[in-house]
């Protein structure tokens, strides 16, 4: 995939094949990917948990809340269509930097286009029960989980739609039950001087 292609359709995906592991050099070069990662002052203070073992991650899917614009049954994975990976994106709250929201978003976007260079699908996600995954995953009060990400092979596609208004940029499902996501044009965002 070209470069333009690989960021047209690295979107989110809320399904995927519960039943096809993600191989590990693939999660190896996603790893590898964040590496590679800009952070302010070169600071790396992100640290991350890969939790791939199959009983583990169904441990995690109930404390992971799914696309908030859509009805229950219809945004969130079905059995059969539960992802296969988190990656927890962690850090120490004494070695907060102001700028971690920043690294993070940066080292996800790396993680999750590395995974879609191959094939897997991801699900950025802010809206998880964190006391849950603390205990769950015994992970200490120092650290805080700034967000997970969900991977996985994809069973439905995802398309940049252009927005019938600029007023309402909610997704929304197509016929094929495949996501359309509405993006605003360059023209509607940008102002050149
Ligand atoms: C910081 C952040 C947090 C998100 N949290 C969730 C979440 O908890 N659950 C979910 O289903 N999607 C979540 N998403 C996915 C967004 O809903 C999605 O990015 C948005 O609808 C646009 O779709 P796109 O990623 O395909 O462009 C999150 C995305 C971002 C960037």
């Amino acid at each position: 995939m070209d470069l333009m292609t690989l960021l047209e359709t690295r979107r989110t995906y809320r399904r995927f094949d519960q039943y096809k592991e993600i191989p590990s050099e693939i999660i190896d070069e996603m790893l590898t990917a964040q590496r590679f990662a800009s952070s302010a002052c070169n600071q790396q203070k992100l640290r991350y948990l890969v939790v791939k073992s199959p009983e583990l991650v169904e441990k995690i899917f109930p404390l992971t809340k799914w696309a908030a614009l859509l009805p229950t049954e219809i945004g969130t994975p079905k059995d059969g269509e539960h992802p296969t990976l988190f990656i927890l994106v962690l850090y120490d709250r004494r070695k907060k930097t102001k700028w971690i929201d920043t690294d993070a978003g940066l080292a996800i976007s790396n993680m999750t286009l590395a995974a879609w260079n191959r094939g897997v699908g991801s699900c950025i996600m802010d809206n998880i029960d964190r006391k849950g995954l603390r205990k769950l995953l015994n992970i200490d009060e120092m650290t805080e989980i700034h967000s997970a990400v969900a991977f996985g092979y994809p069973l439905h596609q995802s398309n940049v739609v252009l927005p019938k208004s600029t007023d309402n940029l909610n997704y929304y499902l197509d016929c094929s039950n495949n996501y359309c996501v509405p993006k605003l044009s360059v023209e509607d965002v940008i102002q050149i001087l």
